[in-house]
């Protein structure tokens, strides 16, 4: 099990070395489309065979192997979801994890850019695809932010005391707006800013389970927020907003950017205010340190941020306190504000 030990055992060993074998049957059965033709009512294990196109005998030893992975459960010749299953693989759940398995396989081949990553000390980027592919990217990569943040918001919302019954939050790189719906509906008297890229403003199909927010409740701001020109980020007053959030956006940049970020978000923060930061940070464990060779992979100059080094970054801010918790999913809150 990570993170390692010192004295790591040989099952330690075993388990690191054949990670892949797991996130492979994990993927090729719901590539084959195993849990929608098990569904809620379970299926013989011929007719599933049948059902997704694969040989009775090897197809049989597919499915046996994913019971024991407890993905399936099997009474006799009789296979049903696993609970985990039924949670964040079968379609019809409110937490299934579809795009962000489409998402991670896309990443898994780009993973073997690693060594031209390493050697050139830059992003290798093979992007060759036309504008609507790379919207189509686009779409996906929210699409699976979406879906984690469903089970993160929950995670976050309720590690957060919120400081009074109304007021108002601000979310810098809201994507599809989940950590905002779970908010305004858990704080009934808040309203809220929804601020973002133009494009992902004006896509309304990305942040549609917003659409029946009153307008009293919600407003929008498009801006690029590392352009440092005038913006619609302008009209929202200084010291307005009584919590802020920039969930998983800070890791996207370099310092210096990440730097900006802040400093434009601790401006609006209202002086008793709360500035919280969700994301994955190096210093928590195994999951931060891979994130950052995600980011070394896959952005520019993006990286994960020791807890320290962005503690420091808010206190040139007048942000001089910190508290931090990690949440049940791997994630990390960082909840900082000008007074303690
Ligand atoms: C990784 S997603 C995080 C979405 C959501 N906050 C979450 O935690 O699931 C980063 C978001 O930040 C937005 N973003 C990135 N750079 C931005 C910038 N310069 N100005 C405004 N938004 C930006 C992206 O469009 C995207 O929606």
């Amino acid at each position: 099990m990570l993170p390692l030990e010192e004295e790591g055992t040989f099952l330690d060993f075993s388990d690191l070395l054949t990670g892949y074998r797991l996130s492979e049957a994990l993927m090729r059965a719901h590539d084959a489309g195993v849990f929608e033709a098990v569904g809620q009512e379970g299926c013989e294990g011929l007719a599933l065979c049948a059902k997704v196109g694969w040989e009775p005998v090897y197809g049989d030893r597919f499915l046996r192997c994913l019971c024991g992975l407890g993905l399936l459960k099997r009474h006799g010749s009789w296979y049903s979801l696993s609970r985990f299953a039924a949670i964040y693989l079968y379609s019809a759940s409110v937490q299934y994890q579809g795009k962000t398995l489409a998402f991670e396989q896309k990443l898994q081949q780009s993973w073997q850019r690693l060594p031209a990553t390493l050697a050139s000390g830059k992003r290798i980027n093979t992007n060759n695809k036309n504008p609507l592919e790379l919207r189509q990217a686009f779409v996906t990569y929210l699409g699976a932010m979406d879906e984690a943040a469903r089970i993160r918001a929950i995670e976050l919302w309720g590690a957060i005391q919120v400081p009074a019954a109304t007021g108002t939050i601000l979310d810098i790189g809201a994507g599809a707006g989940t950590f905002l719906l779970h908010f305004l509906s858990k704080h009934p008297g808040w309203r809220a800013i929804f601020c973002d890229l133009p494009e992902v403003v004006a896509n309304a199909e990305l942040h549609q389970q917003l659409a029946g927010m009153p307008t009293s409740r919600l407003d929008w701001c498009a801006c690029n927020l590392l352009d440092d020109g005038p913006s619609a980020f302008d009209a929202i007053g200084d010291q307005s907003c009584d919590l802020v959030l920039l969930s998983n956006i800070i890791h996207c940049q370099g310092t210096a950017e990440t730097e900006m970020l802040l400093r434009k978000a601790v401006a609006k923060t209202a002086e008793q205010g709360l500035l919280i930061i969700h994301d994955f940070f190096s210093d928590t464990g195994w999951r931060g340190a891979l994130y950052d060779i995600h980011m070394m992979i896959h952005t520019y100059n993006g990286k994960t941020y020791s807890l320290q080094e962005i503690i420091e970054l808010a206190a040139h801010s007048g942000f001089c306190h910190s508290v931090s918790e990690q949440l049940p999913s791997g994630s990390t809150a960082l909840i900082l504000s000008r007074k303690s």
